[in-house]
């Protein structure tokens, strides 16, 4: 994906603040000395059987890019693909936007239109907008040495809509997965932006490492994690541990991925390091604080009711940029 965006004409307007090159979360176009409008796009297949369920999720991963740049949606369109020949019953569709409604309305936004599209296979996502002021933008880019790496939600997603898609997830694990994924990325955000932070990204299809890659690469640092450290939903780990093929091929794609720019202790077994690299729907936030305010963030990340304030990691100082140590 990032290659191929490579391929689009390059940005010249100086009021594009937030463009294509540091793979951030978001386009920022600033307006005023003050304003600036973000947007963004997000949209995927069902994960879950449950077309209610699978409308909050959806919407709750379409806001997630905008709370991990600190800013504020304020409305979004519906982008919708659904069999139009009778294929499937309309009211799954209903469902599916009646999820979506009432889960934007927890987070103060307003679905104002949308479109839709004949699709053999249903989508559901938004076109979200809403604004920063151009001096509060939390980059990916702006991650410093020495700052502290925190992770919002758990890890394991992926593993478990994957065995929901095989009949393997049990619906203990379901409603784990569920909770997490439709868990809004709005406290959390606001938490950081309260605190002040050098950098933020949200975790989804790359995975952990990733998406911590990226924020490496992009901001000239390393960073080293414990793995120990990382929340993983115990189902997952569970899932994972008693068959290593649980976890889904876009995972272990991550992972070849990331043996470019991770170094694993030996110690490490390969569960535990596909479970670094399993890839999220509607994950948590990945949060680089400088070291002085770690304590000041979790007190506010829990405080928000923030799913988890787990401290990962440190950034580090790093010749061969990007580099990122994984200890046991
Ligand atoms: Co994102
Ligand atoms: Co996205």
């Amino acid at each position: 994906m990032e290659t191929i965006l490579r391929t689009l004409p390059p940005v010249t307007d100086p009021r594009v603040l937030v463009g294509l090159n540091t793979g951030d979360d978001c386009a920022v176009y600033q307006i005023s000395d003050d304003v600036a409008i973000i947007e963004t796009v997000d949209y995927f297949t069902p994960i879950v059987d449950d077309p209610y369920t699978y409308g909050r999720i959806a919407v709750a991963n379409s806001l997630s890019d905008v709370y991990a740049m600190g800013a504020r949606p304020l409305f979004a369109l519906n982008v919708v693909g659904f069999p139009a020949h009778g294929e499937l019953p309309l009211e799954i569709l209903s469902e599916i936007m009646r999820g979506g409604g009432d889960k934007a309305r927890e987070a103060g936004v307003e679905i104002i239109g949308g479109h839709t599209v004949d699709d053999k296979e249903p989508k559901y996502g938004l076109a979200v907008t809403g604004t920063v002021n151009p001096g509060g933008i939390v980059r990916n880019s702006t991650a410093r040495a020495g700052d502290i790496l925190f992770l919002t939600k758990p890890l394991g997603i992926g593993i478990i809509t994957t065995g929901i898609k095989r009949g393997t997830s049990s619906q203990a694990a379901i409603d784990r997965a569920v909770e997490v994924m439709s868990k809004l990325n709005k406290g959390a955000a606001e938490a950081m932006v309260a605190v002040g932070v050098s950098a933020c990204t949200d975790i989804t299809g790359y995975g952990l490492l990733g998406h911590l890659g990226k924020m490496t690469r992009s901001s000239g640092v390393g960073a080293r994690i414990h793995s120990r450290a990382v929340p993983v939903i115990q189902a997952a780990r569970d899932m994972i541990d008693a068959d290593l093929n649980a976890v889904p091929g876009g995972s272990r794609n991550n992972l070849a991925y990331a043996l470019r720019f991770v170094n694993f202790d030996p110690g490490l077994s390969e569960a535990e390091r596909l479970l670094l690299a399993d890839a999220q729907t509607s994950g948590g936030l990945l949060i680089s604080c400088p070291e002085e305010k770690a304590d000041r963030l979790e007190e506010a990340l829990r405080a928000s009711g923030a799913i988890t304030a787990a401290r990962i990691g440190i950034m580090e100082a790093e010749d061969d940029t990007g580099r990122i140590d994984v200890l046991a």
